[in-house]
């Protein structure tokens, strides 16, 4: 007999999880305003609100914390996160940053002017925002088929090339650089194929532009690469990140997701241009060149989370869970954008609650009924994430509404995404007296979805 698969490691430390009463959560759902970011983490059973600085370190990275080394200049620590970095990237400059969007905030206040345009693949929102912050414009170039969450392709994640060729015939002068997010996580963590990377950059070069990875989920992306892209299965995660980042200028890092840390992000580039441009930008933002927000110890378990994941083994450990959660709503038949993406599984709430009017959100509704119904969180990615449109300031309902089930790294196990199946699958049953959702009454102008205040329709 085949063996069974299973996880690459085993666990050596576990934390209690507790579980609720239906009137309980009611009460707190009234108390967070409907909205599951202001819902205490201790009344969540199994959170899936992010798999952003949420999973678990390895025995080794915990080792390496000891080992931290918090001089304020110099940090050996600092060393070995870059050696790390340029070995897996090729990128020699490297700042490190609290997390992603400061990396963001740091290179892009070198780089981003108003009345600009930065085109790019589903821009994640702290992007967009600060994007729009400067008053500068995200245009947005990802494939088409990306909105068709029932069509099975393997790089949903694309860039399209025509669109993005439009872009810079029209308005090359106002482009500061053009950003692929890797994975895009905004379509549903879809990977973005190594053949699309290369087009971009032609395209790039062609019209004498910079191209940033937005690179939160790298490792994923390579792990499809080599999975399911022609010509790559040879190769090792390490020799495809290499050629990945061979096509770009530089990249943006939220370490809480690829880097198996808590906490942490960076900026790397092979330009020293940029490297320095960026240095006046860090020093009062984040801190010196060699911390930038992060202490030495979390430099050293972050070289450690970088280098175990970019393994094979510890990859597909991580995607083969994605797809136990999706095998199993593909057998209650709950749509998804499929194919199941890398950290997360996207509910298509626009095919799920089709009795809920788009002014009343459909994918918020559906993240208030999972977590009335089992305790579990999840994140809307949707009409409320989208924000206002910046000049007309109507609702942009143009987009997807997903609801997003993301996998926090090495910390559920498939029992737990078998009660988040059931769970899905009971509201699933119930979706045609699910008939009204909800007003927003109170929201912030930007990246309102993490503050915002909801009441129940009426
Ligand atoms: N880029 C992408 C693609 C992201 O998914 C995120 C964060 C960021 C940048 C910003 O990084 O959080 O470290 O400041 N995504 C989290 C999520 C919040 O839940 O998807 P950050």
């Amino acid at each position: 007999m085949e063996l069974p698969f299973a996880e690459s490691w085993k666990i050596k430390m576990v934390e209690p999880l507790r579980s609720s009463t239906r009137e309980e959560r009611e009460q707190w759902l009234r108390d967070a305003h409907y909205n599951v970011f202001q819902l205490p983490g201790e009344n969540v059973y199994i959170d899936l609100l992010t798999d952003s600085g949420t999973g678990a370190m390895s025995d080794r990275q915990w080792a390496a914390l000891m080992m931290g080394d918090e001089s304020y200049a110099g940090s050996r620590s600092f060393y070995e996160l870059k050696d790390t970095i340029t070995r897996i990237t090729g990128f020699d400059f490297v700042i490190p940053t609290h997390q992603g969007r400061a990396a963001e905030n740091v290179l892009f206040s070198a780089l981003v002017k108003k009345d600009d345009i930065v085109p790019g693949n589903s821009h994640f929102d702290t992007t967009k925002g600060h994007i729009e912050f400067r008053k500068a414009f995200a245009v947005d170039c990802t494939v088409d088929e990306a909105k068709d969450t029932q069509l099975e392709v393997p790089f949903k994640g694309n860039v399209d090339i025509s669109k993005l060729r439009d872009v810079l015939e029209k308005d090359a002068h106002r482009v500061p650089f053009i950003i692929v997010t890797i994975t895009n996580n905004t379509a549903g963590g879809q990977p973005v194929s190594m053949e699309n990377l290369r087009e971009v950059r032609k395209l790039a070069d062609e019209f004498g532009k910079r191209v940033i990875f937005d690179s939160a989920r790298f490792a994923e992306n390579a792990y499809f690469i080599k999975t399911r892209e022609n010509g790559y299965e040879h190769k090792s995660i390490k020799e495809i990140c290499l050629e990945m980042f061979s096509y770009a200028d530089a990249m943006t890092m939220s370490a809480k997701k690829d880097g198996l840390v808590n906490m942490g992000g960076f900026i790397a580039t092979r330009h020293e241009d940029w490297y320095e441009a960026a240095k006046a930008f860090v020093i009062p933002f984040e801190g010196f060149l060699t911390y930038g927000g992060m202490n030495g110890r979390d430099m050293a378990a972050l070289a450690v989370g970088l280098e175990e994941n970019t393994e094979f083994d510890m990859l597909r450990t991580r995607i083969h869970q994605v797809e136990f959660l999706a095998k199993k709503l593909d057998e209650y038949g709950v749509p998804y954008q499929r194919p199941a993406g890398g950290h997360a599984i996207f509910l298509d709430a626009s095919l799920i609650l089709t009795n809920v009017p788009k002014e009343e959100f459909p994918a918020q509704t559906l993240t208030i009924e999972l977590y009335r119904e089992a305790g579990i969180r999840g994140c809307e990615i949707g009409y409320i994430l989208a924000d206002r449109d910046p000049v007309t300031r109507e609702n942009r309902f143009g987009g997807m509404d997903f609801v997003r089930l993301a996998i926090p790294r090495r910390t559920y196990t498939d029992n737990h995404m078998a009660v988040v199946a059931a769970a899905i699958r009971n509201v699933f049953e119930r979706r045609n007296e699910i008939t009204r959702g909800v007003k927003i009454i109170w929201e912030a102008e930007l990246m309102r979805h993490f503050t915002v205040k909801l009441a129940p329709a009426d």
